[in-house]
């Protein structure tokens, strides 16, 4: 018999079909009829295929009745169109085989519903549920999307370092990497003691691909990078995390205005991909997540971004009637409050920010003709606030040099940056999008932590 997968069984044109389906238990009720209604899933869709299993079944008694959340089961039978609501076919069971039992005692996923905050102590069992399947299969097809978009625009998936020794953003929010001389440790039991630098330098784990991206787009054109990325910052909100994804494109012969064309038309690309394939589960996110949520991105896809520059959005701010907990003026960076505010209350809707203050972004930033801000581009969304951070890079060898020697790095370490602009040197640019940040926004999860698998926060590494 053929094994076929929920999300196919419970299409209309599947009624009739022989067949097998492999998944977990829902639920299980049994009717007095002489029958039980056994709700399967296999994680393929959000619906989960009704199976009708009748008492004739050779082990209905023993086993089929004693079926509870969580058991792994493997069901043959016939598709009939289904007289229930909200779904198409049903399985009318002639085999029923139990492969795991789970004790419905100790098995945590119980019917009533669990806040994120407990199922994130169950982060190996979450993928389970309704929520994080959905938050799964979103975050996929966002992940198909991006690799897509950049095949079809000419960009080449390269890879950058993940131990590195350089801090791209110069914020100081990098984790060391080093070894551990275990026998030390082992005899000691005490604090851990470190042999020698592998590397011969510091190292650490990459906080952007950015710089390194830089010498592949300066060779190939257009590249994009898509992997893990790390920060040790202490803050504890619902958009940070220690380890997140980042997709990093970097275009050589790009301006400022090219890079925010790519970002807008990046994210609308993705936003639409979201919408065309993951239909069922954004009707959830919009009826359990976040009211409106699916208007909200049908609307934005629609619409070209919102733009302004850094110094109107402060004119913005401080002209407003809202109370902001931290104050702005011009130099100083942007709270979460204050990108709120302006995608919530005064685009209403997503916004790119251009032309920062050169005093509160990266070296690497191309300084503009006023001497005081930079090529900078952040787009902001509602709800979340910036998901992409992007910017022309300073392609000038003694600008550059004076802007590292401002910022207090040393040219030595960051020799090979500059031969890129010591050696044919071109304008170019790119942004970086927070993976997370993005399934936030299309998903409506209120916490970064529920929209990866295994978040990675301070205090916080237990799976
Ligand atoms: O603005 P950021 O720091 O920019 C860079 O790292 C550049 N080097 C990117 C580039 O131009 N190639 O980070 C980019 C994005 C942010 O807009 C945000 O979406 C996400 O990465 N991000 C985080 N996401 C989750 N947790 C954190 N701690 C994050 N920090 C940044
Ligand atoms: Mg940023």
């Amino acid at each position: 018999m053929d094994w076929i997968r929920i999300v196919d069984a419970r299409k209309p044109v599947s009624a009739g079909t022989s067949c097998e389906v492999r998944g977990w238990v829902r639920t299980r009720r049994d009717s007095k009829g002489g029958f039980s209604f056994i709700e399967v899933n296999d994680g393929s869709c959000l619906g989960n295929l009704q199976v009708v299993a009748p008492s004739e079944l050779a082990n209905y008694a023993e086993q089929v009745q004693k079926l509870t959340a969580g058991c792994s089961v493997v069901i043959g039978g016939k598709l009939e169109a289904s007289p229930a609501k909200g779904q198409a076919t049903e399985l009318h069971a002639n085999s029923v085989r139990v492969l795991g039992w789970a004790d419905p005692e100790t098995y945590p996923l119980q019917k009533k519903r669990h806040s994120f905050e407990k199922l994130r102590e169950w982060a190996h069992l979450r993928p389970r549920t309704n929520t994080f399947g959905a938050v799964m299969r979103v975050r996929n097809q966002i992940c198909q999307s991006i690799h897509t978009f950049f095949h079809e625009h000419g960009f080449l998936y390269t890879q950058t370092p993940i131990i590195t020794a350089s801090d791209c953003e110069g914020a100081g929010e990098m984790f060391r990497v080093t070894t551990l001389d275990l026998e030390t440790l082992a005899q000691s039991g005490g604090p851990v003691k470190y042999e020698y630098d592998f590397f011969d330098k510091p190292a650490f784990l990459t906080v952007s691909g950015q710089l390194e991206g830089e010498t592949f787009a300066t060779a190939l054109g257009r590249i994009y990078t898509f992997g893990p990325t790390f920060r040790a910052e202490n803050s504890n909100t619902s958009r940070h995390l220690a380890e997140f994804w980042m997709v990093e494109p970097e275009a050589a012969f790009f301006d400022l205005a090219d890079d925010m064309r790519l970002a807008e038309d990046f994210l609308k690309r993705i936003f639409t991909d979201c919408l065309n394939h993951c239909d069922e589960d954004m009707q959830f996110f919009n009826e359990r997540i976040q009211k409106g949520v699916l208007d909200q991105i049908r609307s934005v896809v629609e619409r070209p971004f919102g733009h302004m520059t850094y110094t109107e959005a402060i004119e913005v701010l401080e002209n407003c009637d809202a109370k902001f907990d931290f104050p702005v003026s011009w130099g100083t960076d942007l709270q979460a409050e204050h990108e709120r505010f302006l995608t919530e209350q005064h685009v209403k809707g997503p916004v790119i920010l251009t032309d920062y203050p050169a005093t509160i972004k990266p070296f690497y930033m191309r300084v503009s003709d006023d001497g005081k801000t930079v090529a900078a581009m952040d787009v902001l969304v509602p709800g979340v606030g910036e998901i992409i951070g992007g910017s022309q890079r300073e392609e000038r060898l003694d600008v550059l040099v004076r802007r590292m020697a401002e910022a207090g790095l040393e040219e030595a370490d960051y020799w090979w940056y500059l031969d890129l602009r010591r050696f044919g040197t071109v304008p170019h640019a790119g942004f970086g999008l927070g993976l997370e940040r993005a399934v936030q926004y299309v998903t409506g999860m209120a916490n970064i932590r529920d929209v990866i698998p295994f978040p990675r926060t301070p205090g916080n590494a237990e799976f």
